[in-house]
């Protein structure tokens, strides 16, 4: 008999068991609410400012990502090494107090590009690429909560990336990402909006103690 899939995130291997219930506090809190009251204008975007924002992103990258990052991550995060843009939400309590949650992340890096990457560019572009440094961004990690999904918060985090790129100047030259392999939902995600896989890096997670392939998907400018 098939096992039931039992995963909150599909960045956990398909027969995983270790994905099935939520960590983070913001689930409790939604369930004394009312979900549909909560329309895309109440989420404010901004960057991660404060450690509390980096304790409720570590537990919502727990229950996102079968990867544990590290503190180092974290610290980057904080002092804007790593970049980040959250979503949030303002819940209000019966007794009147307000607090804001966290309810998806991107995190990403200002990297140098790769040439192999640019797949389109002509020998020209290729042989001053040579004498020029220029830059990419890379995607860490990108996740919403599960109450969220299907709402637009993830396409609308991705299109603020693809606006740098293209009010860069050209100093940006694409945004890229891995993926593994299996991440369905996800592969479908960077597809509409644009991505292409253009490497398979061989064996490159160990997750729960089995070995998988990424996918290396890349956004280009037009
Ligand atoms: C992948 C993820 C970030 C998408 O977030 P989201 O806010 O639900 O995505 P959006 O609502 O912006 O959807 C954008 C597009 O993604 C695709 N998509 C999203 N959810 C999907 C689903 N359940 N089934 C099929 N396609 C889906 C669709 O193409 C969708 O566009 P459409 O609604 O116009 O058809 C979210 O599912 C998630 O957090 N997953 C767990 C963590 C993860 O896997 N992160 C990616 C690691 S690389």
């Amino acid at each position: 008999m098939q096992q039931q899939d039992k995963r909150l995130s599909q960045a956990f291997p398909p027969n995983s068991q270790s994905n099935s219930s939520y960590i983070a506090e913001i689930h409790n809190v939604l369930a004394t609410i009312k979900i549909d009251d909560i329309g895309f204008k109440d989420i404010k975007f901004r960057n991660v400012q404060t450690k509390r924002d980096i304790a409720q992103l570590k537990q919502l990258q727990l229950e996102w990502f079968p990867i544990d990052y590290s503190e180092q991550f974290y610290t980057a995060v904080l002092n804007g090494v790593n970049s980040s843009l959250i979503a949030e939400i303002e819940i209000k309590f019966h007794t009147g107090r307000k607090e804001r949650f966290i309810i998806g992340a991107m995190i990403f890096q200002q990297r140098h590009s790769k040439s192999k990457y640019l797949q389109t560019q002509t020998w020209k572009q290729w042989f001053c690429s040579l004498f020029q440094t220029k830059n990419a961004l890379y995607i860490m990690t990108i996740g919403v909560i599960n109450e969220f999904r299907g709402r637009g918060i993830a396409d609308y985090m991705l299109d603020q990336l693809k606006k740098r790129v293209l009010e860069s100047n050209k100093t940006l030259n694409y945004i890229y990402l891995d993926m593994i392999v299996y991440n369905e939902i996800a592969s479908r995600f960077y597809q509409k909006n644009g991505f292409i896989c253009v490497r398979v890096k061989k064996n490159h997670y160990e997750i729960e103690n089995q070995l998988f392939d990424a996918h290396v998907y890349v956004w280009l400018p037009n």
